[in-house]
């Protein structure tokens, strides 16, 4: 595996592999590996030619109060992961590397990106339609691997290039559970054992809400998120948001939505969770 850490480094690379002829294949990632991410990687493997995996944790999505800080990194056991599951390149800049200090433009999508997460964190979207934009000039991918955990972020970045003609199919990937059911996250390692437990919650609660959604269809929504939030509630979460939105639109469901994004955002203590159900309505 080569480890890059300049921005030049891989443009050179990418265009070389690419005049070869090669597919590439890219896993765009903030580090702290978990099982979740290493499934994309493997998405990618049996795929490309190459497999590019980024590893930056991008302060441009964090907001003020946020966790940029104290976010978990562990380089070299996220290096060895990689080793092991046949990546060909990591590229793990530093801010100064990604970004000029004064930098001042931005990708910006204005739709899928509004309710959800782009409510509850006005910077995020554009952190990571700017990040990711500016990884896909430098590693030229054919393909780029995201997880479903993020749908909301899956769904931005299809729109993202569609709209401005990014060469690259993304492939969204299924999201990936503990045996428990707890959605694996780079952040579950805050949580004390308590918190593990009680999050537990949010998926038993979305999995409820699928199950109504399935038998009583996008009319019992509120109902569905009302329940929701309360048996969260009672476990103990913060709720952020329990909402059910069409998925291609981001908004509210009608008689014509052909697929439900149930999600939700809770925090533990001071962890903030997602997790959601993708709902197949007739
Ligand atoms: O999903 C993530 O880990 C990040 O949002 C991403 C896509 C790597 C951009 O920083």
């Amino acid at each position: 595996m080569i480890l890059f850490r300049t921005k030049a480094e891989l443009a050179r690379f990418a265009a070389e592999t690419k005049r070869s002829g090669k597919v590439i294949g890219l896993v765009p990632t903030m580090g702290y590996l978990h099982a979740g991410h290493m499934s994309l990687v493997d998405t990618a493997r049996a795929r490309a030619d190459v497999v590019i995996v980024t590893l930056f944790v991008n302060p441009t999505q964090f907001g003020p109060t946020e966790d940029l800080d104290r976010y978990p990194r562990d380089f070299e056991r996220d290096k060895k992961m990689c080793e092991e599951h046949k990546v060909d390149v990591l590229f793990a800049p530093d801010t100064h590397e990604m970004y000029a200090s004064d930098s001042s433009t931005w990708i910006e999508e204005l739709d899928l990106a509004k309710p959800l997460c782009g409510a509850s964190r006005p910077a995020f979207y554009r952190g990571v339609t700017t990040v990711v934009g500016k990884l896909f000039h430098l590693a030229q991918p054919d393909f780029a691997c995201f997880g479903l955990k993020d749908a909301q972020q899956c769904f931005v970045i299809e729109r993202m290039v569609r709209d401005l003609d990014f060469q690259v199919e993304i492939v969204p990937c299924p999201l990936v559970r503990d045996e428990d059911g707890l959605a694996l996250s780079s952040r579950n390692r805050y949580l004390s054992a308590d918190e593990r437990k009680r999050a537990l919650s949010i998926h038993q609660a979305l999995v409820a809400g699928r199950k109504t959604l399935e038998e009583k269809g996008f009319s019992a929504l509120d109902e569905i998120c009302r329940t929701a939030i309360n048996s969260i509630t009672a476990a103990g979460g913060r709720v952020d948001y329990v909402e059910g939105l069409d998925r291609a639109t981001m908004k509210a469901p009608t008689a014509e939505s052909r697929e439900i994004l149930l999600a939700a955002a809770v925090f533990f203590g001071t962890t903030r969770l997602i997790d959601n159900e993708l709902v197949q309505v007739k």
